[in-house]
């Protein structure tokens, strides 16, 4: 078993990465929890996988587990997912000792890690990430929320899982297409950190070492929530690709997804830098030749106005300048701040 320690100024936490590891995971969890109950939150997707094998795990306990089924897709990110968690917990009487444990990918972690947030003011939450994108990213940092109709992610807190367990074996039954969008996030960290990820990913076979590549990018990802938990700082370099990235996905009606459109807002964003003398020139051309190892399409077929005045448009950002992150060269990143209306001639 391979281990981490997130150490952030809220919280600490051990993430624990193992094939098989749903099988025996009561065994690690109930060693975290006071109450008696655990309810499982998952997709409509997943539950037909794996609920099974997580609440087996737990027969010979004496847990009670309850369940909490959402339908799959991003559309259900949103308060109404929330509020019917809230009424599973409140009719099945969970109080704060209780724990709830989040099984499946970003949505369902998003989701159940935002319930468990806000729900009695916080109750335990676990996180057992099924995807890829889940499990080098957003399960790990405490992020959590949903989309309004305003926008992705406009609601949400910062809330530390009290665990997190990864069972590489869940990603053979995710389609390629997913698993393509998990590595564009997996190549992001290479790009921001770890120009010997990068390298690893452009050699090896990546379905047979995606253990140790998983476990690469947490190590940059634990290091960099340890130093900067809530994105005042260094926690942005996190975003390389996704300044264009967002812009793309939203253009496209979130018909890209978003490791896909993360992986064109990287190459984009690169090739601009480089013309601009910031980058070591070759580096975009080595990403795109790594994403198309990884199945993933680095062709951007909106205008740069259009990606430049999404990008100005975003809710998140405030005032007038914008923080973009570029590399100097592959692994080795920094933050570049510029006027939101100067990001168009930029990316020209
Ligand atoms: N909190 C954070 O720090 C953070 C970081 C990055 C992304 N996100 C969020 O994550 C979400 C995207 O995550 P995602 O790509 O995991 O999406 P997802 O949760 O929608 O999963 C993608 C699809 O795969 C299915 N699925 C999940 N696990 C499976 C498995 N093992 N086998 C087969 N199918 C499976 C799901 O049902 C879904 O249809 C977005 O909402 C994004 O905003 C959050
Ligand atoms: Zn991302």
């Amino acid at each position: 078993m391979k281990k981490l320690t997130v150490n952030a100024q809220s919280a600490t936490y051990d993430i624990l990465i193992e094939k098989g590891i749903l099988k025996n995971c009561a065994q690690y969890i109930t060693e975290h929890l006071c109450g008696k109950k655990v309810m499982i939150i998952t997709d409509s997707n997943v539950a037909p996988l794996y609920l099974q094998t997580v609440k087996s795990a737990f027969e010979n306990t004496d847990y009670s587990v309850f369940t909490h089924i959402f339908p799959a897709g991003e559309q259900n990110k949103n308060l109404s997912t929330v509020e019917k968690i809230y009424d599973s917990l409140s009719e099945n009487d969970f109080t704060r000792k209780d724990c709830v444990l989040a099984l499946g990918g970003g949505v369902c972690g998003d989701i159940a890690g935002f319930a468990s947030a806000t729900y009695m003011r916080g109750i335990d939450f676990i996180q057992i990430p099924t995807t890829l994108l889940s499990q080098v990213d957003s399960s790990v940092g405490g992020k959590t929320g949903v989309d309004t109709r305003f926008g992705k992610n406009l609601v949400g807190a910062f809330y530390q899982p009290k665990l997190v367990l990864i069972d590489p074996d869940t990603l053979d039954t995710l389609t390629k297409h997913y698993f393509a969008d998990g590595m564009g996030e997996v190549i992001k960290y290479g790009c921001i950190k770890s120009v010997e990820l990068f390298d690893m990913l452009n050699n090896v076979d990546i379905k047979e070492n995606i253990e140790d590549i998983i476990l690469e990018c947490l190590k940059i990802k634990r290091d960099v929530v340890n130093e900067d938990e809530r994105e005042s700082g260094i926690r942005m370099i996190l975003n390389f690709g996704h300044t264009a990235g967002h812009s793309i996905e939203k253009l496209s009606d979130f018909s890209l997804s978003h490791g896909e459109s993360v992986a064109k807002g990287m190459v984009l964003i690169t090739k601009a830098s480089e013309k601009l003398g910031l980058t070591k020139a070759g580096s975009a051309l080595k990403i795109i030749e790594l994403c198309k190892k990884c199945n993933l399409n680095t062709d951007v077929n909106f205008s740069i106005d259009d990606i430049a005045q999404s990008a100005k448009n975003d809710k998140k950002g405030s005032g007038e300048k914008l923080n973009i992150v570029l590399l100097k060269e592959l692994g080795e990143c920094f933050i570049h701040t510029i006027y939101k209306n100067d990001f168009a001639q930029f990316l020209k």
